[in-house]
């Protein structure tokens, strides 16, 4: 496993990190999330890194500049995301320029908001706890409810997830990306619905 990926999991961001106080929180609750649900899942001491470290890594470049950003992206469609969307793909081209092979963890940082039809078991749990993780609550938010049904249940989770983020997009009456709607279509594909 790369060192980057092993210090990551401990909560130590590398140098070129862009996250302020109140981000870094969010991501320890997520990588708390993370560790919790690979835990509960009984998978091996080495996936618990790479779990928790994708609740690092996720957000790591989440305070940066977006046209900063904009410019660390190789795909060329990938750099019309939207400003807030952009840190994803930044961060993932970023960790792969320091030797980061681990595909399956490249690709779920990159998508862990716009969803895509590739994520596995990693990405899929990391783009739910994004969303689910406790410091985002509000009184009487389903949330929580949701959060006890995982990571068992993730299958009928992730779509209750993806259901309110995507719902959010057709709510302000924004366009939603390829990535995303083969994401939903994959979702329900794979819950036999
Ligand atoms: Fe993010
Ligand atoms: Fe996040």
């Amino acid at each position: 496993m790369h060192p980057l990926v092993v210090r990551a999991a401990k909560g130590e961001l590398p140098e070129w990190s862009c996250a302020g106080a109140p981000r870094r929180e969010h991501m320890r609750r997520v990588a708390d999330l993370m560790e919790h649900w690979a835990r509960s899942l009984d998978l091996d001491a080495g996936e618990v890194v790479r779990w928790r470290a994708a609740g690092y890594l996720h957000d790591v470049l989440r305070d940066g500049d977006p046209s900063e950003l904009r410019t660390m992206i190789a795909d060329e469609e990938l750099r019309d995301l939207p400003d807030p969307v952009l840190h994803g793909p930044a961060a993932a081209d970023r960790l792969e320029e320091e030797g980061v092979g681990d595909s399956e963890l490249i690709l779920a940082v990159a998508f862990h908001t716009i969803g895509h039809p590739r994520l596995g078991r990693l990405g899929r749990a990391l783009y739910t706890a994004d969303f689910l993780e406790p410091g985002r609550d509000f009184p009487g938010d389903p949330r929580a409810e949701l959060r006890k049904r995982m990571p068992h249940a993730a299958e009928e989770v992730v779509i209750e997830v993806a259901r309110a983020r995507i719902g959010r997009t057709l709510d302000a009456g924004r366009s939603l990306r390829r990535e995303s709607v083969a994401f939903w279509n994959g979702l329900v594909a794979l819950a036999g619905r």
